[in-house]
């Protein structure tokens, strides 16, 4: 029996891989190592809660000490490690939050993973990135894995700094790595702080939907279980040493899915065609938002064969079903200092 450390798996997409290897892999003892921020949520893992191979443990990556001993005891042999502050917007208003998680974190995991690995080359340490590390595109052009890092906000760069620090231990320590980036992920369980779960939640009540700047920047949509397979085939058949690239090869301009998520939202909610169109309200743009972003995976699947399997069309209605089914989800993740940080952000924009 394999023993794999999942961090992060309380979260957005961590809980999607959690899952996955719970259901798929009997054979492996999975451990969720997860503090449960204000992004983790015990309940998105209510359904394998109590399957034999699951044990969740509650603990902060940047406390090295219990780190270190958490790798003593149960003796990993892989780690996919998603645990992070993940929101850009935060970063912009608490960037050092964003170093000791992500940047100090992550270094903490792969020296546990060093010292008690050793040289051992059957273990396998998987860092979960973002395609923010490569910057931002033009109107032409995608991001390949030979496109030079050039992040551009305090997430970015300190999820750069990350991918440095594997890489690095890769060369100096020979610590058997693998790093991925992928495009934005969208699905159930996505705190309602990113575009569309904010955006559907605040339609439902008939709140303003901002849109930054003119609505014209694009991003490269993945379904959420799509990134959880290709996490699977990367864990498993991913080269030591080499980068992958995830995307869904699904350009959309902000404004565009806006308008998409507004018109079937007005559709499942009985309103009359246009009504939810009408909170659209134009705001001061995010600081140095990045204008384009798009992912060519083609090394994956060429290499692994992995493909998206879900088209958007499809993808978008089972995602606003889903928040529009999950209402106690969405309101106790909405409760607390929720409504305080969304005012406060209004009042600052
Ligand atoms: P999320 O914010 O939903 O979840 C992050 C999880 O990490 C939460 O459960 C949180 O409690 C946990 N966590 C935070 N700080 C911790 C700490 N100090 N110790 C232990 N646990 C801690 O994030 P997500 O959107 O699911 O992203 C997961 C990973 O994937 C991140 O590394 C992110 O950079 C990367 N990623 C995200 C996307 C996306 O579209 N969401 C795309 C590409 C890559
Ligand atoms: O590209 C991968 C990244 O995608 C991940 O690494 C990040 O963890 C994840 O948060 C996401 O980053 P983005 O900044 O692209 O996602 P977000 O949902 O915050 O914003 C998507 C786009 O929508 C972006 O251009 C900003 C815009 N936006 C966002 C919010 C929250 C708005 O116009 N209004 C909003 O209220």
């Amino acid at each position: 029996m394999k023993t794999i450390l999942i961090t992060g798996g309380a979260g957005f997409i961590g809980s999607h891989v959690v899952r996955l290897f719970v259901s798929k892999y009997p054979d492996y003892k999975i451990v969720n190592l997860d503090m449960l921020t204000y992004a983790g949520n015990l309940a998105n893992l209510k359904d394998i809660e109590n399957k034999p191979n699951y044990e969740f443990v509650k603990g902060d990556i940047v406390d090295s000490d219990f780190i270190l001993k958490l790798f003593e005891v149960k003796q990993f042999d892989g780690v996919i490690h998603l645990a992070a502050e993940s929101h850009v917007d935060r970063s912009i208003s608490n960037p050092t939050e964003f170093v000791y998680t992500n940047v100090i974190g992550t270094v903490n995991l792969l020296n546990a993973a060093r010292h008690i690995w050793k040289n051992t080359k059957d273990k396998r340490f998987y860092h979960i990135s973002t395609d923010e590390v490569y910057g931002s595109l033009g109107q032409e052009g995608m991001f390949t894995e030979e496109t030079r890092y050039d992040p551009h906000s305090p997430y970015s760069a300190s999820k750069a700094s990350s991918d440095h620090f594997v890489r690095a231990y890769h060369d100096t320590f020979e610590l058997p790595v693998v790093i991925s980036n992928c495009s934005n992920n969208y699905g159930s369980f996505q705190f309602p702080e990113k575009l569309i779960p904010l955006f559907i939640h605040n339609i439902k009540n008939n709140k303003p939907l901002p849109v930054y700047g003119k609505g014209e920047n694009v991003r490269d949509w993945l379904w959420v279980e799509d990134h959880a397979a290709a996490i699977d085939v990367i864990f498993h058949s991913g080269r030591l040493g080499e980068t992958y690239n995830i995307g869904g090869f699904n350009e959309w301009k902000n404004i565009d899915l806006i308008r998409v998520i507004c018109r079937v939202m007005d559709k499942k909610l009985g309103r009359t065609e246009g009504e939810s169109e009408k909170l659209i309200t134009f705001v001061k743009d995010r600081a140095g938002h990045d204008l384009r972003y798009a992912i060519d995976a083609t090394k994956l699947k060429n290499e692994l064969g992995w493909e998206p399997s879900l088209q958007f069309e499809e993808g978008i209605e089972k995602t606003i079903g889903w928040y529009l089914e999950n209402e106690e989800w969405l309101k106790n993740v909405t409760s607390g200092d929720y409504q305080k940080y969304y005012e406060d952000q209004y009042i600052r924009r």
